[in-house]
């Protein structure tokens, strides 16, 4: 078979097995009620809920020994930073694997670094083998199109194309990015375009999305909005400028993140804190020191204004 010449076992993909968090397996129901406890996203929400319908049919048809049209699972996600692309995907697989169209339902979340190897033909394994560890689940490839334009990426594109034909039943296969660049990557690539058919627009958020998603996580985080701390979150948003770079879902994540860090560095020297006061981000606590600056970094970059790092004192 197509496995006879890999060697056994693979080096384990840290990133992938840390994309795969074992949850107790919901019911469709569940997950479709998560998917529209989202804020905003109606247009993602409506197209999943159709994509959902269409599948369910067709795998009850099947069932029944119906004539099945096959339905490309596979999805494009297009849209701007931070606009839920992986939150959704993960819900998909869930969704998936909820209807039975897929065994396990997990997310491996890639990008080309972990598709292309140092060598070429070292490209087919290493891709072959992430394709594995999707086995069951939804393989999503982030910025696909950085795929584009080489040997070693096309050697991963050829790669894919086959692993989603010896695996159409239980591999799907989500590619997400900019509008533009995928669209055209998608119609360079003849392989892909026949089994991406259906493209999800995440729009940004606007101001009061991005206020519901802040509060939503700060309440899921156990914590409370001191007085002026939403208007402070407010005033943040407004210094943003909204070009391709900006955060959208991953600025709120950002400036709570950072909120958390100024609370614990304000509590430093409260010995016993109330529950209230273990709860509670200040305005100044949201406001942080350089506000501006928190949304430019990646999400494993320290926030700006995070307390010294004491380790930092050790060193000569
Ligand atoms: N509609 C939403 N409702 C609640 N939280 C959201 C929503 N969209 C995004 N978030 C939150 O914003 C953050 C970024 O979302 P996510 O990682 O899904 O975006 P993304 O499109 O995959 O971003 P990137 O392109 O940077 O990978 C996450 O913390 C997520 O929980
Ligand atoms: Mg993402």
């Amino acid at each position: 078979g197509p496995d006879a010449g890999v060697p056994a076992p693979p080096q384990p993909d840290p990133n992938a097995a840390a994309a795969a968090p074992a949850e107790p397996e919901k019911s469709l129901d569940e997950l479709l009620a998560e998917l529209d406890a989202l804020v905003g996203l109606k247009t993602v929400k409506a197209e999943i809920h159709r994509q959902t319908a269409v599948l369910r049919v067709e795998s009850l048809r099947e069932k029944a020994g119906l004539k099945v049209a096959t339905i490309t699972r596979h999805l494009v996600f297009v849209g701007n930073p931070g606009t839920g692309k992986t939150t959704v995907a993960r819900l998909v697989g869930g969704i998936y694997r909820a209807l039975g169209l897929l065994s396990k339902g997990q997310l491996v979340e890639v990008d080309r670094s972990e598709l292309v190897a140092g060598y070429l033909g070292q490209t087919a394994l290493k891709t072959a083998e992430v394709c594995k560890s999707a086995l069951g689940g939804v393989l999503f490839i982030d910025e696909a199109y950085s795929l584009s334009g080489d040997q070693y990426g096309e050697e991963a594109i050829n790669t894919l194309v086959k692993e989603m034909e010896d695996n159409r039943h239980d591999l799907v296969v989500i590619v997400a990015g900019y509008p533009l660049p995928m669209a055209r990557f998608i119609s360079e690539n003849p392989g892909l375009a026949s089994r991406f058919r259906t493209t999800i627009f995440f729009d940004d958020y606007t101001d009061d999305e991005l206020i519901g998603i802040f509060t939503g996580m700060v309440a899921k985080a156990d914590y409370d909005l001191g007085p002026g701390a939403l208007d402070a979150f407010r005033t943040l948003l407004g210094q943003q400028v909204r070009d391709q770079t900006f955060g959208n879902g991953r600025f709120a994540r950002n400036v709570m993140e950072a909120a958390i860090g100024h609370q614990a560095w304000r509590l430093r020297e409260v010995s016993e804190p109330t529950v209230a006061e273990l709860r509670t981000l200040t305005a100044d606590d949201v406001l942080g020191d350089a506000p501006a600056e928190t949304v430019d970094f990646g999400p494993d970059a320290p926030a700006a204004g995070d307390p010294p790092d004491p380790r930092e004192a050790d060193q000569p």
